[in-house]
């Protein structure tokens, strides 16, 4: 029998991975709950026969139901969640699995309070970051394993995440969030950058980070036309709780066996705007390299001004597309592209073969410390060395000033 997969959360994500699960075998959609009813993701459950696809109303009554359940809510909604299925589990309920998606927890001491109820649960842990699994990142480490065992590991991985902004107020507010877009979508890049970096065959933390630096800013949303669009669209006040829309970093890692340094360096922004999402990873090795950009495909669509009134909405191209005429890039499967159907491929085989996942919680919190190091960094401008203990313990109460929405302390606002 298939694998029983219980939603939490009804939004954005929760809809690309039931779109993602169409292409993977031995998982089913069985159950769904959110603060709303998520009804119409649910219809899209039954009318694509993907499972079940029951609501219900409470956690609780839903974790009795599935084997696997997955917080797909809100990153401020994840700790009652836990809390609610230990309640369901301590009842009496059975699971085979927790699958959180990215960030564990918007700083250490909710990541480890999440970790904490998930050991008391007492099942294992997949952390959904959908980036390391992304078809093509995988396939160049396949191909290059043997130069880079020949020439060399890569000394230098650059990844970058980057689209015009999310699309709910809550991703906004960034007491709600956890930041800005470093919170958001820092915790991808520096992930890729660690993964990129890690010798075919070891495992995910295997690479030992020592140093983080950081710069955010506040480079479009902080200016007043776009201040009072966040406002009117998502009723958030930059001039008060301002988070950042642009931070770039790096992070030095070291490999515990052969004592060599690599460098990582991201960049995210929520200020690209051109065509929609795009990813940029690239890799450079001695002799050898490789490059990653989700916005090229095969697909291209052109719409002339005078054709731009039978155009539809924008997002039917390409996740966070703003325009919907000119020259379109089309990706026609972002789901695979973006590596969601195979990072559940691995929950699923992990379960079937009683093996780990690729990626567990205490990875997740792991993301977690270096994001925060990120934050550190940046805020009191200097170099975070993890390899301190004091600054160690530091990280373990930090809590960003952008992230307790005292943004206005760290980041330009132009009048
Ligand atoms: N892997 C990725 O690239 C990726 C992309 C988007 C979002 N995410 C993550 O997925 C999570 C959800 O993001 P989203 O884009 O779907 O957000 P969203 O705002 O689109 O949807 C959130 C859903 O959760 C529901 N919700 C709100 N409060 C809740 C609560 N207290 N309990 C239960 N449900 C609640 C909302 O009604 C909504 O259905 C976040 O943690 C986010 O960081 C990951």
């Amino acid at each position: 029998m298939a694998i029983q997969l219980g939603i939490i959360g009804g939004g954005f994500v929760a809809a690309f991975h039931v779109r993602a699960s169409e292409a993977v075998r031995g998982l089913e959609i069985a159950a769904l709950t959110s603060r709303t009813p998520p009804l119409g993701i649910a219809e899209e459950v039954t009318s694509k026969r993907l499972g079940d696809g029951v609501v219900y109303d409470s956690i609780e009554e839903m974790v009795e139901n599935v084997d696997v359940v997955a917080l797909f809510s809100p990153n401020f909604a994840r700790i009652p969640a836990m809390e609610a299925i230990a309640r369901a589990v301590e009842g009496g309920a059975s699971l085979k699995a927790l699958v959180c998606e990215k960030p564990l927890g918007r700083n250490m001491a909710e990541a480890r309070r999440i970790l904490q109820l998930a050991e008391q649960i007492g099942v294992p842990t997949s952390y959904f970051e959908n980036q390391i699994h992304l078809p093509s990142l995988i396939a160049a480490r396949t191909q290059l394993g043997a130069v880079a065992d020949a020439m060399g590991p890569l000394g230098l991985a650059r990844a970058a995440e980057e689209h015009a902004g999310p699309h709910n107020a809550w991703f906004w507010d960034p007491t709600q969030q956890g930041g800005g877009v470093l919170s958001d979508m820092g915790c991808h890049s520096i992930a890729v950058g660690w993964y990129m970096l890690t010798p075919v065959g070891k495992p995910a933390d295997y690479l030992v980070p020592e140093k983080v630096t950081a710069q955010v800013g506040l480079l479009k949303w902080g200016q007043p036309k776009w201040r009072q669009e966040l406002k009117d669209n998502f009723g958030v006040d930059y001039t008060k709780t301002p988070a950042e829309d642009f931070a770039t970093g790096t992070v030095t890692f070291r490999d515990p066996e052969t004592q060599k340094v690599s460098l990582a360096q991201f960049t995210v922004s929520w200020m690209y705007d051109k065509q929609g999402l795009r990813l940029l990873i690239d890799g450079l090795g001695p002799g050898y390299a490789m490059e990653v950009n989700s916005l090229r495909s095969p697909l291209e669509l052109f719409i002339g001004d005078a054709a731009a009134a039978g155009v539809a909405d924008a997002e039917v191209a390409l996740e966070k597309a703003t325009a919907s005429q000119g020259l379109l890039t089309v990706q026609p499967d972002e789901p695979a592209l973006y590596g969601y159907v195979d990072e559940q491929r691995d929950l699923v085989e992990a379960i079937e073969d009683g093996r780990p996942p690729l990626l567990d919680w205490s990875y997740g919190l792991e993301i977690v410390r270096l994001t925060m190091a990120a934050y550190m960094s940046a805020e009191q401008g200097r170099t975070v060395d993890l390899t301190d203990p004091s600054t160690l313990e530091e990280l373990e109460t930090y809590v960003p000033l952008i992230q307790q929405g005292r943004g206005g302390e760290v980041l330009d606002l132009v009048d």
